[in-house]
């Protein structure tokens, strides 16, 4: 069951991570035969809703896919069972960053208050990089309802099937100078990041500071990538 796989997850570490670094290693989570199963999916047009060229809209260069509703199995286990693991951290962390905001325990309750303010849309999505593909920095948001976390996942085996291609964070942090991660995952390993800010306990109380993230250049090969967007789109 996914729900156990991700349960059992090291959670103590994860949280750690994304108090400390704005992101929280997740381990290897999925196998090889479940991330060749879900990259197999980016050959069948019927089960995405959207398919961005990410040059035309000068977001980076490679492309990405939206699923639709129903979610494959395994996409929408993963995001029901992460949610789980998320929303208490998420409230404690709306808290620190002094932003209105309370999680239901449950991804279903979540989406429902996104579908009350008109984002209905599955955001869920895989991204396809090939020789030369990046992912300029951003944030993923779509609208006023937002979760602070999101969860990437590697669908491909780094040095066997591409070079670079390394997933990027970069905190902008008030009245300094900006400071940058550069995450290298195996296949099926996942992350946790946040979403769009970070609490960081200060001398005078607690401050936030901004996160982007994105891909670096694919030097060779193919590197898919499952992202787990919690909230849906306008
Ligand atoms: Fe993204």
């Amino acid at each position: 069951m996914m729900t156990q796989r991700i349960g059992d997850l090291p959670w103590s570490e994860v949280r750690a991570g994304l108090w400390a670094n704005g992101y929280g290693r997740l381990g290897c989570v999925l196998t090889r035969v479940e991330c060749e199963g879900l990259r197999g999916i980016y050959g069948e047009p019927e089960r995405f809703r959207r398919r961005i060229e990410m040059e035309r809209f000068r977001f980076g260069k490679g492309e990405y896919r939206y699923f639709a509703y129903p979610l494959p199995d395994m996409v929408s286990e993963l995001r029901e069972s992460l949610y789980c693991e998320l929303a208490g951290t998420a409230n404690e962390w709306m808290e620190a960053l002094s932003l209105p905001a309370s999680y239901p325990d449950k991804l279903e309750s979540f989406l429902e208050c996104c579908h009350r303010q008109g984002q209905n849309r599955p955001t869920p999505l895989l991204l396809r990089y090939r020789a030369g593909d990046y992912n300029c920095l951003h944030q993923d948001l779509y609208g006023k309802a937002a979760f602070p976390f999101q969860a990437i996942f590697c669908l491909s085996r780094p040095d066997d099937e591409f070079s670079g291609g390394e997933l990027l964070l970069v905190e902008q942090r008030p009245r300094a100078q900006s400071m940058g991660h550069a995450i290298r995952l195996e296949q099926g390993e996942g992350v946790a990041i946040t979403t769009r800010y970070r609490p960081v306990q200060g001398g005078r109380g607690w401050y936030r500071t901004n996160f982007r993230h994105g891909v670096s250049p694919v030097e060779t090969g193919e590197r898919y990538a499952l992202g787990i967007i919690f909230h849906d789109g306008e």
